[in-house]
């Protein structure tokens, strides 16, 4: 293949990836986006095989296949609860492929090797790895296999400040003539670095890292093109880069928290999760029966869903209880806040597997004010989003989100299991308010019976 036409195809396939970015972003067209970003990436890597004429060809066909096995097997398997620790191992292999090829290309250098390609070589090493070791400790954390409460030990601060100011001036030293063992120590520094970044940040705060991590593997891609001359690659981490910092930028706003407070409240003393306490006080339950007579009545209901739909998978049994209540003139509107469930777009995702027509799916700022008009609040397995404590206890660890207004309509109902508290481990007031009632169970078990129930009118 000629380089003129190698650098067509390197073209289109960049115009396929800044396309599908675009068409990630809505709904209706996320499905065709997936598509044609994926239609990017195999004109990419079949560019590579038709102007490199590689060797090993063998084994790297076979490293393709078992990647490409191990990619479909686990995005069938991975449940959408799951999705979060799936990216996080995504983004850590991405930062330590990164990486690798830039110690490889350090460990081939010669005098005639460019300052400016040693430079970026030891910069891809540094942030490639600290993507890599972050992204394996924010993996551990959300799939439980470490503690969600930020883990700091005497000293933490400092060991990170003298590693970084290690990393830094190793990395300084690269363009100049380093010996190799420099860049191998640049390496094991970073690791590091990336476990120390990711163990003070709470639990609740680990989804922002890991998008915060997605835009360092994406610059770690960008400056790898940039010391192997692929513009390609440039472009492509560039994207990832820009979406990862604007995503991380996005989802602290949604949480009212400045990123700063996120990534280093902890060294700062602060705790950024609360206690997870369970509550004694006593609460108003009733049966379905009498929620599906509040719900079958009302003019207008607002769902709030969260993480506890997603765990109980009831999105189609919720879609059930709406078309019963609009067959009895009900209007149904669904609250959607920007960091209910575990990632972005959670609901929205998980609402459209139901066929729930994205018209009825309003964001937090435009339903709140309807909230004052509406006879029941239907709080579906979500807590934190609805909590009140964010606009009133300055010293809550959701002070300052901004919350769906559940708590101004006529009457709240919340479908949950037990008196647990949700992700950020705080207790919520509106369980103990005169106007909420709440249904304990499983919330498709708990759907089903009110779905009947209103039916049996
Ligand atoms: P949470 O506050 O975590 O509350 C989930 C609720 O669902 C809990 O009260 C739980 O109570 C209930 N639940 C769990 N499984 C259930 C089941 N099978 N049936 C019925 N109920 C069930 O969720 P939320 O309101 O969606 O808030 C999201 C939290 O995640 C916020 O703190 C947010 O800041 C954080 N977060 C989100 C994101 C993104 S991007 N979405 C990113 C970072 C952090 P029981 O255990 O009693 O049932």
């Amino acid at each position: 293949m000629s380089p003129a036409l190698a650098g067509l195809a390197y073209l289109i396939a960049a115009v396929c990836f800044i396309v599908a970015l675009k068409a990630l972003s809505s709904p209706k067209r996320a499905r065709l986006g997936n598509a044609v970003g994926a239609v990017g990436a195999l004109i990419a890597v079949a560019v590579v095989f038709a102007v490199e004429r590689p060797d090993n060809l063998w084994l790297i066909l076979a490293a393709l296949g078992v990647g490409a096995a191990i990619g479909v097997f686990a995005a069938q398997k991975v449940a959408m609860t799951a999705m979060p620790q799936m990216v996080a191992i995504f983004n850590g292999l991405g930062g330590a492929a990164g990486a690798i090829v830039a110690l490889l290309e350090l460990g081939g250098a010669t005098q005639a090797t460019p300052i400016g390609q040693l430079a970026v070589a030891g910069f891809t090493i540094l942030v490639g790895a600290v993507a890599f070791s972050g992204s394996m400790i924010a993996y551990a954390r959300l799939q439980e296999l470490l503690t969600g409460r930020p883990l700091i030990f005497p000293g933490m601060r400092w060991l990170f400040s003298g590693l970084l100011a290690a990393a830094l001036v190793t990395g300084a030293w690269i363009p100049f003539g380093a010996p190799f063992w420099v860049a191998l120590a640049l390496t094991a520094a970073s690791v590091v670095i990336g476990v120390l970044f990711v163990l003070p940040v709470g639990g609740a705060d680990v989804p922002i890292v890991i998008a915060l991590l997605n835009a360092f593997s994406g610059i770690t891609v960008a400056a790898g093109g940039y010391v192997l001359g692929n513009s390609l690659l440039i472009v492509a981490g560039t994207l990832v880069g820009a979406s990862g910092i604007l995503l991380t930028q996005l989802m602290a706003k949604a949480m009212g928290r400045p990123l700063l407070n996120i990534l280093f409240g902890a060294f700062a003393g602060g705790s950024t999760l609360g206690a997870t306490t369970v509550s004694a006080r006593p609460v108003r339950s009733a049966a379905p029966e009498d929620i599906a007579i509040q719900l079958g009545f009302a003019r207008r209901v607002i769902i709030a869903p969260g993480y506890g739909l997603a765990v109980a998978q009831a999105q189609h049994a919720l879609r059930d209880l709406a078309d019963e209540l609009q067959k009895r003139g009900v209007e149904v509107l669904y609250a959607i806040h920007p960091v209910a469930g575990r990632m972005p777009g959670h609901m929205n995702v998980l609402l459209a597997e139901a066929d729930i027509p994205y018209r009825a799916l309003k964001e937090m700022d435009e339903i709140n004010p309807e909230f004052r008009t509406t006879d029941v609040a239907l709080v579906v397995g979500a807590n934190d989003v609805v909590n009140p404590a964010a606009r009133t206890e300055s010293g809550s660890p959701i002070y300052g989100m901004p919350i769906l207004a559940a708590d101004e309509a006529q009457a709240v109902v919340f479908l949950k299991r037990s008196m647990r508290p949700g992700f950020a481990g705080i207790e919520n007031e509106l369980l103990h308010d005169p106007k909420t009632t709440l249904l304990f169970g499983d919330a498709k078990d708990s759907l089903r019976k009110l779905a009947a129930a209103v039916k049996a009118l």
